[in-house]
């Protein structure tokens, strides 16, 4: 009887990630798994949260002894003027998916979603070099933005960036610099010696138009990766797979982007391993 049941006591750790809806959400499945692998007297529940409430929620929160909270959509950008300090990855990228409370009520926002990215292209592709070759990235929203970010920062010569709405890309180009903006029905023209490209667009996703990419002008050498996890292979990384370029799927940026609060909150640095895909892959409804 009970097996297998772990107990939390009345001292235990909580965080959670606010959202509106939350019910998607894989976070709770992936924090209860590292709670559990390192025995950790802690809990991480779902917050589903309405945007008028948002506020208050967060500052309650707090005062209830939470540690923090994951933010998600539709709260991202709202959580940044909440905050009462940010980390130069949030204020840079402009949204926040990570707060930690400290002792005096004090909300610090993070970013961690570019970290996640790039964490996630480190282990799926060890032998790309950010400063060989440019990158091309598809899409102009939240998710390319922290992309930007980490990229530059992480040395990426040069960044091609196009997008349905080129107007969109431009202000992304007006705000970091050093972009350069490619018109939409170029994008395959543009893929010419790039080591690096990336989907951030919704496209591919399942219930969504698929993204068509005529891959021919990619250097076979090139890491092609998408921020769409499902379904874990999209047709933009199968195209690629199949004329022979390394790919990296989307599920391992989510997986990835989790570990500084779960570091920050639980004080253990966790692992994205097989078992924890495997675990989480087994959570995401069809
Ligand atoms: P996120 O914050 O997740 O990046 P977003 O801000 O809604 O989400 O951005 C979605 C991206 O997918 C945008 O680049 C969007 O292009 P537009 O700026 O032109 O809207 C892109 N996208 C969505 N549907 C698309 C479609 N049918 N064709 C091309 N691009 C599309």
């Amino acid at each position: 009887m009970l097996a297998g049941f772990q107990p939390i006591s009345g001292a235990a750790r909580l965080a959670g990630v606010i959202g509106w809806p939350v019910a998607h959400s894989l976070s709770p499945r992936l924090q209860g798994f590292w709670l559990r692998e390192h025995q950790i007297d802690g809990a991480y529940v779902p917050l589903p949260v309405r945007p008028n409430d948002f506020s208050a929620s967060l500052r309650a929160l707090s005062s209830c002894g939470f540690a923090g909270v994951n933010v998600t959509i539709p709260h991202k950008e709202s959580a940044v003027a909440l905050c009462d300090e940010l980390t130069e990855d949030a204020r840079a990228i402009g949204a926040v998916n990570t707060v930690t409370f400290d002792k005096s009520g004090r909300l610090k926002g993070h970013n961690s979603d570019g970290f996640g990215f790039l964490e996630n292209l480190k282990q799926g592709a060890p032998t790309w070099r950010p400063d060989e070759s440019p990158a091309l990235i598809l899409g102009a929203g939240g998710a390319a933005r922290a992309i930007i970010h980490v990229l530059l920062k992480a040395g990426v010569p040069e960044i091609r960036l196009t997008n349905r709405t080129r107007a969109r890309a431009e202000k992304l180009a007006t705000e970091f610099g050093s972009l350069r903006v490619v018109e939409w029905e170029e994008h395959a023209l543009a893929a010419r010696e790039c080591g690096l490209l990336v989907n951030t667009t919704s496209l591919g996703m399942t219930g969504t138009e698929t993204l068509e990419f005529n891959l021919d002008n990619l250097p076979k050498a090139a890491v092609v990766t998408d921020i769409v996890y499902k379904p874990l292979e999209t047709k933009l990384l199968a195209d690629a797979r199949a004329r022979g370029n390394p790919t990296v799927d989307g599920l391992g940026m989510l997986l990835h982007q989790a570990r500084p609060g779960f570091e920050a909150w639980f004080g253990v640095s966790p692992n994205v391993s097989d078992e924890l895909r495997s675990f989480v892959l087994a959570g995401l409804t069809p």
